[in-house]
C-alpha cells in the first residue's frame, strides 16, 4: 500500500524549481519573534501559469524532542492568469513566496511542504536553534 509521503519529493533547490526555499536565521532568542521567508523558484522560476503552478505552501514546526509537528501557516495562491476572456489572461497573479513571522520557545525545525499542480509535492527543512 502507498503512502502519501512516498510522492512528497525533495531536490538540490539549486538545480530544482520545485523546492521551497526556506529563508530565516540558523539561531534563534527564545520568545522573540523571527522571520520566515518561504520561496518556491528562487533559484529557477517555476511557471506561474493557469495551466501550471505553485497552488499552496503549508509550514510546519517541530520542537526539539518533539514527535509531532506543529502547523505554523497554510498559504494558497490563487491568482494564476485565470479570466473569463480566457486563460492566462487575466490580470493579476499571485507569486509562490511567503513571509511569516514566527516566535519559538524551543529550537526546532522549520518544514516547508509546496504544491505544484502537475509536479505534485515538494518538500525542504531547516533546523533554527536557540541562541
Ligand atoms: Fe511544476
Amino acid at each position: 500500500m502507498n503512502k502519501l509521503s512516498e510522492f512528497v519529493k525533495t531536490a538540490d533547490f539549486k538545480s530544482e524549481k520545485h523546492v521551497p526555499v526556506i529563508d530565516c536565521p540558523d539561531a534563534v532568542k527564545a520568545g522573540e519573534w523571527f522571520t520566515v521567508n518561504i520561496t518556491v523558484g528562487k533559484e529557477i522560476a517555476h511557471p506561474n501559469t493557469t495551466e501550471h503552478h505553485i497552488a499552496w505552501i503549508a509550514v510546519h514546526f517541530l520542537p526539539a524532542g518533539a514527535k509531532t509537528t506543529l502547523e505554523i501557516g497554510r498559504f494558497e495562491f490563487s491568482a494564476h492568469g485565470q479570466s473569463p476572456i480566457g486563460p492566462n489572461q487575466g490580470p493579476v497573479h499571485t507569486d509562490s513566496s511567503v513571509t511569516v513571522r514566527v516566535k519559538a520557545i524551543t529550537g526546532g525545525m522549520i518544514f516547508a511542504t509546496a504544491y505544484c499542480n502537475i509536479h505534485g509535492l515538494w518538500e525542504s527543512d531547516k533546523t533554527v536553534a536557540l541562541v
